[in-house]
């Protein structure tokens, strides 16, 4: 298909939803209409577009909503894309919908999805990386990452009143799925005392490492910043090993849970949604396809699917330690 067959453009936010999401459902619409497309939006992720939950999107459907959390397309996770029988009815549905072209906002799972959709039906697919994970590869950030930051700092702050007041030990645990983004920036947002993360969970023992340096040297209340992970066993794990071999330390654990994925986007995530949304409809009318949007070093570029989802995106190891000097 040519960029001239192109006339309506289908939008969908898939699995976890993150802030931002409605910003970039805005500019994507915003940008696709004043570009002469018509847009439709498609609820609930893919599930919606297997079984015909799509509607008409005009410029009014997006008004009042970029100070939004969540996604006012609903969003779920959709195991029966997965299958090709899935996949064909939805297809079919996009095709009956007259959808030419679709721009996917999701993580990891949902530009899987989108990948293996283009390669099967020669479909023009944009991605947008939304979640509050930032584990895709080739983009800076990711569309709801810094909000969920400043959520877990806002709560941090609240729980090192009460860990200070009672000589505590917290172990705070935060969400990345087997990404420890989320848990080493919050732990230098916050002044923690360590960040314990999965990517280096297979090479040192980190509560060994941390107990060894003595971690509460002379203060009387620690914080430590754990990322949600099989692999160190997430703060509850970590918890009761400290209990068992250390019972000298009066130990808490907090899970911060999905307050980490709500709330009103901050800026940086409204100018990232609404940069990355417009490029979007840009790189559609430029011929691009199957690519995700990212951002590097302030410049929007291109990430072809299959690296931004198979490549790990590499850590900054350096900032444990700088955890580490500015917690003596
Ligand atoms: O991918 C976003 C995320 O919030 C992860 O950090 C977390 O592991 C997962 O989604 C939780 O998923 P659910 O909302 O399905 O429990």
């Amino acid at each position: 298909m040519s960029e001239s067959d192109l006339k309506c453009i289908g939008i969908l936010t898939s699995g976890g939803d993150a802030p931002g999401m409605n910003a970039a459902i805005r500019a994507v619409t915003r940008t696709a209409i004043y570009n002469g497309f018509e847009v439709k939006g498609i609820l609930r992720g893919y599930k919606g577009l297997i079984t015909g939950e799509i509607i008409p999107f005009k410029t009014q459907n997006v008004s009042n909503i970029i100070q939004q959390g969540g996604t006012i397309l609903k969003t779920a996770r959709c195991p029966e894309f997965m299958t090709p029988e899935g996949r064909r009815l939805a297809y079919e549905n996009m095709v009956k919908e007259g959808i030419n072209a679709l721009v996917v906002i999701g993580g990891d799972g949902s530009l899987t999805g989108a990948r293996i959709f283009a390669a099967e039906y020669n479909l023009p697919i944009i991605g947008l990386p939304g979640t509050i994970d930032n584990d895709l590869y080739g983009t800076d950030t990711t569309i709801g990452y810094d909000t969920a930051l400043n959520t877990i700092m806002e709560a941090v702050d609240k729980i090192r009143d009460t860990a200070s007041s009672h000589e505590r030990l917290f172990f705070i645990e935060v969400m990345g799925r087997e990404a420890g983004f989320l848990a080493l920036n919050g732990a230098l947002a916050t002044g923690a005392e360590a960040a314990i993360i999965p990517e280096i969970a297979t090479e040192v023992d980190q509560l060994a490492d941390l107990i060894q340096n003595g971690f509460r040297k002379s203060k009387n209340s620690s914080i430590v910043l754990v990322a949600e992970s099989e692999l160190t066993g997430g703060a509850m794990g970590l918890a009761e090993r400290v209990k068992n071999e250390y019972p000298q330390y009066d130990v808490r654990v907090t899970i911060l849970g999905h307050i980490q994925r709500g709330g009103s986007p901050s800026a940086s995530d409204r100018i990232l949604a609404s940069r990355m949304g417009e490029a979007a409809i840009n790189a559609l009318l430029e011929g691009q396809r199957n690519v995700m949007i990212g951002i590097d070093d302030e410049e929007l570029v291109y990430v072809p699917f299959n690296k931004a989802i198979k490549n790990q995106k590499p850590i900054n190891r350096d900032l444990l330690n700088t955890v580490k000097i500015l917690s003596i």
